[in-house]
């Protein structure tokens, strides 16, 4: 921990108190210019402190920010996010994470505060301002290739399970919307780089709509999204939510590497609401519609149509009729 930090614990350890800058000269061993200086660059980071001649410092407020020290601390997590790269604006964290990959170890993951070229699945755009959580995390896992989108359902899982403790009732649209009262809510673009038979790297992506006003959304977006600031009638604590995710991400991950996908399907199971439903898919080659019956061990949806014929589907876009 850098003496900017130790500053940042010693002024939340003693918030509702004012910290002399003499005394934190004394205990992080620098000079009171220093100190000053620290406090000037967290204040830049969003921090609210109080400084009061002859008192002090005190610490007011954090930023609504997801710096990595705010998701470092207490993330109970043995390597997902024990390395993040932050940015206030990206293109995409999913561009970014495909030109660290090689360099970073499994695990890294990339936040942005908001995307200018956000991308979502089938080519679509993933709309992206200040008040969402966008994120990649990079994985290095030794699987075959085509068990990589398998990846996209564990985060789906993870996500779900963490709106579920919110007190949120999100369900999992086929392969990986997370709705909350049939509208979206979250979404996962999972990408791989990969030689005929080796993994070189997975980027899993996830975007939620935390703290978005859905009037900012563009019209076709607000028909069809929603927002926990929307859905949980106030600001959530994005923060928090990055943490219990990373940490949740983890567990399923290693439950999908150990015990294997079928542990993971029995959840995504549990979730979805799609099971059951009379659907329409739209693949790049043909829509199918018809009732949709099961998900089979490669995450393929299993469509009932019309005729009595049983299809199936690995990728596409699911509506629910
Ligand atoms: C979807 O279409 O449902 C997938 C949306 C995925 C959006 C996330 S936000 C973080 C990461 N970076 C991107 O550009 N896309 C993914």
């Amino acid at each position: 921990m850098g003496p900017r930090e130790q500053i940042l614990e010693l002024l939340k350890g003693r918030s509702d108190d004012f910290v002399s800058g003499e005394e934190l000269s004394e205990q992080l061993d620098v000079s009171r210019t220093m100190v000053w200086k620290h406090v000037t660059s967290l204040r830049d980071c969003g921090y609210i402190i109080e400084s009061i001649t002859g008192k002090g410092y005190r610490l007011k407020g954090l930023p609504d920010l997801l710096l990595p020290s705010e998701i470092k601390r207490d993330l109970k997590t043995e390597f997902i996010g024990q390395q993040i790269h932050y940015f206030d604006e990206l293109d995409s964290t999913s561009v970014k994470a495909r030109e660290i990959a090689a360099d970073s170890p499994d695990g890294t993951v990339v936040i942005a505060e908001k995307q200018v070229g956000g991308r979502g699945r089938m080519g679509k755009a993933w709309y992206s301002p200040h008040g969402g959580i966008y994120l990649s995390i990079i994985l290095k896992p030794e699987i075959p290739p085509d068990h990589a989108h398998r990846l996209t359902l564990v985060s789906g899982v993870a996500v779900a399970e963490v709106l579920k403790e919110l007190g949120v009732a999100a369900e999992i649209k086929w392969p990986n919307d997370i709705l909350i009262n049939e509208k979206k809510v979250c979404g996962t673009l999972t990408e791989i780089d990969a030689e005929m038979d080796v993994v070189n790297y997975v980027a899993v992506g996830i975007g939620i709509d935390a703290n978005i006003e859905l009037e900012t959304l563009p019209p076709i977006a607000m028909l069809q999204a929603t927002s926990l600031l929307e859905e949980m009638g106030g600001v959530v604590d994005r923060v928090a939510i990055t943490q219990r995710f990373l940490e949740r991400f983890e567990r399923y991950y290693a439950t999908f590497m150990d015990a294997g996908f079928s542990q993971i399907l029995r959840h995504w199971r549990e979730y979805s609401s799609t099971i059951g439903r009379r659907v329409k898919i739209v693949t790049k080659f043909r829509t199918i519609v018809g009732e949709a019956v099961g998900i089979d061990h490669d995450g393929a949806l299993i469509v009932e149509l019309d005729d009595g014929s049983v299809e199936k589907e690995i990728t596409g876009t699911c509506f629910h009729l």
